[in-house]
């Protein structure tokens, strides 16, 4: 065990004693026009969702050669392939033809065809057949009209996007520097050893940051979660880091005490805790014992998010095995119905807000997470 993850069990340990958590800064009145201005959604998208590194799929959901996948973003709909040689593109899912969409869903074969009037690619984008060619398209220069290519890094078992990168700049050093500290912290998941057991996508009806916001305090357990998770926890008791643009949420269980036993020095963070590591912007880690939640906003409007939930489990596991199914069937179900009651307390506030319900929301110092989170995103669009 590290040092630094002692030191969080030690932190833990002692703010369950003294029945606190991590507390910072001041109490605050927070304005509510960044959940209802468009403007502010435009300039979050082309500066924070356009401009950072964000992910679009588990490499996992395209394993083998020449698979691909359909995504829906903020793009639009683009095609997460990896190609014969192994290699991995997101590329426009828009037929170079007449514009029609190509794929839905998933897939694998060496060539992705318009259903329209069957123009095809590889999967690395190439534009490799037109029927009636020569008749039809006398002119038509097949190597300029290959998909469109967006800037994309596969690392740390992810394929992320980067759309306003220039060609030739380095994603890999981009990625490096948007996580800063964070790197470690992601490395230390091996999120590569795992794969997607199911994901699930709901549009809930608020601002896409509210429910980003819900995941950085630990205050609302014992009350919105009394149906579901919070008899194993201890109530607004967290350890919470900034750490660098991105944030660590540390919630232990009940399996951690302060009690001085051979048992508890032996217990890692994973061990008593569910700790969420959030990527700003818009995708957080859950991590737990045996499993890791992906969970990924997309905004549709400014008072509108897709939340997609992705269960991901050890790539060892054996999905033939009727027993491992349920086990993690079990786990998949009581994340989605712990966050869905998250989600549904998001939606509520952005209710009250867009009925001017209440003058402004408050944040208590233990609450100081959500506006770090914020001045974060100040700060990335300011600087893009
Ligand atoms: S629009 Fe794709 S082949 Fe015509
Ligand atoms: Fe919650």
């Amino acid at each position: 065990m590290s040092s630094d993850e002692k030191a969080l069990i030690a932190d833990a340990k002692s703010k369950i004693l003294n029945k606190t958590t991590s507390l910072k800064g001041d109490e605050r009145k927070v304005d509510l026009d960044r959940y209802v201005s468009t403007e502010t959604l435009k300039q979050e998208i082309s500066s924070l969702y356009h401009r950072v590194p964000t992910v679009l799929i588990h490499s996992s959901e395209v394993s083998e050669p020449n698979s691909y996948q359909a995504v829906q973003t903020t793009l639009g709909s683009l095609i997460v392939s990896r190609d014969a040689s192994g290699k991995v593109h997101v590329l426009r899912n828009a037929c170079r033809h007449r514009g029609a969409k190509l794929v839905d869903g998933k897939g694998c074969s060496k060539r992705i065809i318009c259903p329209y009037h069957a123009w095809s690619y590889s999967t690395d984008g190439e534009l490799s057949n037109v029927p009636g060619h020569s008749h039809c398209f006398p002119s038509l220069d097949k190597s300029e009209n290959n998909l469109i290519e967006i800037p994309s890094v596969e690392m740390y078992g992810f394929v992320w996007m980067c759309p306003n990168t220039a060609g030739d700049s380095d994603l890999k050093t981009i990625l490096s520097e948007h996580l800063g500290d964070m790197e470690e912290e992601l490395l230390g998941l091996n999120t590569n050893d795992f794969k997607v057991y199911k994901r699930t996508k709901k549009t809930w009806k608020g601002n896409w940051k509210l429910f980003a916001e819900g995941g950085f305090e630990t205050y609302h357990f014992t009350f919105a979660h009394k149906n579901t998770i919070a008899p194993y926890f201890h109530n607004n008791t967290a350890v919470i880091d900034q750490i660098g643009n991105h944030f660590r949420v540390f919630m232990p269980t009940k399996v951690l005490t302060t009690e001085d036993s051979p048992e508890q020095h032996a217990l890692s963070m994973h061990d008593c805790s569910h700790t969420l590591y959030y990527f700003t912007p818009n995708m957080g880690l859950l991590v737990q014992k045996e499993h890791i939640d992906l969970i990924q906003m997309r905004p549709i409007s400014v008072d509108e998010t897709e939340i997609s939930i992705s269960t991901l489990i050890p790539e060892s596991a054996d999905l033939q095995d009727p027993q491992q199914i349920s086990h993690w069937q079990k786990n998949n179900e009581i994340t989605n119905r712990t966050l869905d009651e998250d989600w549904a307390l998001g939606a509520s506030i952005q209710e009250s807000i867009n009925d001017n319900a209440v003058p402004y929301l408050h944040y208590g110092k233990n609450e100081w997470a959500l506006h770090a989170f914020n001045q974060v995103l100040n700060h990335l669009i300011a600087k893009n």
